[in-house]
């Protein structure tokens, strides 16, 4: 499917912390010349500034909690809003609440849009572990790689910027098994309420990064007809 054939593409990455969204967003954005919109990665970049909304911020993320859905829908708002989503967009990391959902849905009706699909990218909590032990990013880009199964040519630097690559605060263990928690209790509940809308893609995660790719991109092709 080219993307000159598309209708608006308007995406959201559900899945528990880990499981591949941000991964997938950036091939999927590329692919299709969408802009992803990161919550997770704002949020990050308001505390790297030190801005009001990133030091309320800045606790919350680090304990694996989730900042209030009042401040994330401001940013969701002026997002959303902008001229480079006029052909579709990748959200990663929202929503992440029922209330959220329901933001989401206000905010696309006042500008006159809907979701296309839900795309829920499911792995096994003790996976998940595992792959965040190995996560590590660059501060400069945000290319994310994994020590394993997605290494830097160079030792632990980025292969873009050859600077030191980082392990996020939020991706020690006990912190992981919060942010599971917290997925479990608040996000999963999403699942179904898009899966009663007829709009959920579900999509086995646990397989190399291009299997998934395919999978998300053949699954498009064939229940997004133009
Ligand atoms: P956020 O940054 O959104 O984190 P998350 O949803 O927990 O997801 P991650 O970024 O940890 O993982 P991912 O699914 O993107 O996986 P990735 O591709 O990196 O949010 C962080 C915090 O911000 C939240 O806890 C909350 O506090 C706050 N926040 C954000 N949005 C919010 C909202 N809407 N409301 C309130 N608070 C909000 O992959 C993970 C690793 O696995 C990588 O190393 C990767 O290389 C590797 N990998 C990826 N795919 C595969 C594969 N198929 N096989 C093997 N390894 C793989």
């Amino acid at each position: 499917m080219s993307p000159a054939t598309f209708r608006a593409l308007n995406l959201v990455l559900l899945g528990p912390p880990g499981s591949g969204k941000g991964t997938q967003a950036k091939i999927l954005a590329e692919r299709y010349g969408i802009p992803h919109i990161s919550t997770g990665d704002i949020l990050r970049e308001e505390v790297r500034n030190g801005t009001p909304l990133g030091k309320r911020a800045k606790e919350i993320m680090e304990r694996g909690d989730l900042v209030p859905d009042k401040l994330v829908a401001g940013i969701i708002l002026n997002r959303l809003d902008r001229d480079d989503c006029a052909r579709g967009f990748i959200l990663d990391g929202y929503p992440r609440t029922v209330e959220q959902a329901a933001i989401l849905d206000d905010i696309l009706g006042e500008l006159g849009r809907r979701l296309e699909r839900v795309i829920l990218i499911t792995v096994p909590d003790e996976v998940i572990v595992e792959r965040m032990a190995g996560r590590r990013s660059c501060p400069e880009c945000g290319r994310v790689y994994h020590m394993v199964s997605a290494p830097p040519k160079n030792d632990t630097l980025c292969d873009e910027c050859g600077v030191a690559l980082v392990q996020r605060p939020d991706d020690r263990e006990e912190v992981v098994l919060e942010r599971l928690r917290v997925y479990h209790e608040k996000t999963q509940p999403l699942e179904e309420l898009y899966r009663s809308r007829g709009i959920l893609l579900e999509v086995d995660g646990n397989q190399p990064v291009d299997t998934v790719t395919g999978v998300i991109v053949e699954a498009l092709a064939t229940t997004l007809q133009p």
